[in-house]
């Protein structure tokens, strides 16, 4: 169960089993016990489908969340697990395994009409194209596919590679009951998503996310779009996609440093709303690390709940959605203030959690050994714990100033408060504490 303040609730104290005095409508004071309510039942694809029980009025929970499986969890190479996001009519299956893209079946269920148009890049499409375009035609000879190949990078999520999908559906003369598949990291799906969105008004969407952090945190939740030259993914839309398909052996061609930068989302999770997923890390991050299979697949399978419930209770980020921000202010800053492409995302990401934790604990809301906690996480997954060190105050406050959980001049942040799992979305907090972090985290 998931017991949560939201944008209409006033707000909540973080102790345990209390509900302490309203405070200012801006903040939002969560806490819950998640997953721990999962249940299993069949759905229209005949599966096992994991789905949530979820309460929709804000309450305060009592305990912390549960860890529903301490062993790693089953790896079977031929069932998949099923997180199910629930959207009303628009929920969709995760699907989450080894060897999926050996399963035609999982992928052609969800395609609509006889047209397909994969997107991707040039990296991925030597490694996974061919078995895709295998899994959406073995068995199936109506469906003819069509490839778009964007090029790789960060710095090509703009209007002008969109437009490259585009040209390739009308080309192709696609119509409506056609079905974009994005196969590749955030980047594509956040791309491929958009294009799916916007073509025709819509077409229908599936995500073959092939990195970790696609894998935990982008094909999840319906967040599309792409950059603008002076913000990060400031022109999108929500767009929900049809299924996501996690084959975990994709991650056997992911580089190291790719690997690390996705787990900076896994561990966030844990610090925001699942203590004993946190719990879970602090013991396998050296199987995580060695890309266990089994730890490997446990790990994505808890995200994805957690995004998965997150996103089914607030999904057009009215308040909640925001905590899974934690570490983002700080991190968008260093990566507008230090470049794109210099950090990845998840490394500006572990940065930015260290100081948030920093100044949660300048605030007095939480005790250090979860500061100590956070560090050796961090250190264990062989990411940054401080900015790089051209980071000056004046570039975090300036890119701060525009970021986009500003409201009416005041800078929101998402901040632990109370025992590990627990976090607040809040204005409300000594602007002391931040000036504080920002000093003793840069020279100048
Ligand atoms: N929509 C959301 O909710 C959301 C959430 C988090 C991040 N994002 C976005 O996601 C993007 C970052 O995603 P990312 O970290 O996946 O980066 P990415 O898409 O750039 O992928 C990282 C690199 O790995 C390569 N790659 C992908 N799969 C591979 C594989 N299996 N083997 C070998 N190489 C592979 C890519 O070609 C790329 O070079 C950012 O643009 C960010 O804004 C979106
Ligand atoms: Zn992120």
């Amino acid at each position: 169960m998931a017991s949560a303040a939201n944008a209409c609730s006033p707000s909540f104290s973080a102790a345990n089993s209390s509900v302490s005095k309203p405070k200012a409508l801006s903040d939002f004071y969560l806490r819950f016990r998640n997953i721990n309510a999962l249940s299993l039942r069949s759905k229209r694809v005949g599966l096992p489908v994991l789905s949530f029980s979820r309460i929709r009025s804000p309450r305060i929970s009592a305990s912390s969340p549960q860890v529903m499986d301490q062993s790693v969890g089953e790896a079977s190479s031929k069932a998949p697990t099923i997180v199910e996001v629930d959207l009303g009519n628009r929920s969709y299956p995760i699907y989450i395994g080894s060897g999926l893209l050996d399963q035609p079946e999982l992928l052609q269920r969800h395609v609509h009409g006889k047209r397909v148009l994969v997107v991707t890049n040039n990296t991925v499409a030597p490694l996974y194209l061919d078995k895709v375009v295998d899994a959406l035609t073995r068995g199936n000879p109506n469906v003819s596919v069509d490839s778009v190949i964007l090029p790789d990078g960060e710095k090509y999520k703009n209007m002008e590679t969109l437009m490259k999908v585009f040209d390739k559906a009308i080309e192709s003369r696609l119509d409506r009951r056609c079905t974009f598949v994005a196969l590749g990291g955030g980047v594509i799906g956040d791309m491929c998503g958009f294009a799916a969105a916007a073509f025709l008004r819509g077409v229908n969407f599936i995500q073959i996310p092939t990195t970790v952090m696609a894998q935990v945190d982008s094909s999840v939740g319906g967040k599309t779009g792409i950059n603008h030259p002076l913000g990060k993914n400031l022109i999108g839309a929500f767009y929900q996609p049809q299924c996501v398909l996690i084959d975990t052996d994709t991650l056997n061609t992911l580089p190291d440093r790719e690997l690390a930068s996705g787990l900076a989302e896994v561990i966030k999770y844990g610090l925001i709303r699942d203590a004993g997923f946190f719990e879970w890390q602090e013991k396998n991050m050296p199987k995580l690390m060695a890309r266990d299979p089994s730890a490997m697949a446990y790990a994505i399978k808890r995200s994805c709940e957690n995004k998965a419930e997150v996103v089914s209770l607030d999904e057009k980020e009215s308040g909640l959605r925001a905590t899974l921000n934690l570490g983002h202010t700080f991190g968008h800053a260093i990566e507008t203030g230090f470049g794109y492409g210099q950090w990845l995302h998840g490394e500006a990401v572990a940065a930015g959690t260290v100081m948030a934790v920093d100044m949660s604990y300048r605030l007095g809301w939480i005790d250090d050994s979860i500061v100590k906690r956070v560090h050796n996480i961090l250190e264990q997954a062989k990411l940054p714990t401080a900015p790089p060190e051209t980071m000056t105050v004046e570039m975090f406050k300036s890119v701060m100033a525009v970021d986009k959980k500003v409201a009416d001049g005041l800078l929101r942040l998402i901040l632990l408060k109370g025992p590990l799992g627990n976090c607040v979305f809040t204005g409300d907090y000594d602007r002391k504490a931040l000036d504080d972090t920002l000093c003793a985290f840069c020279k100048s």
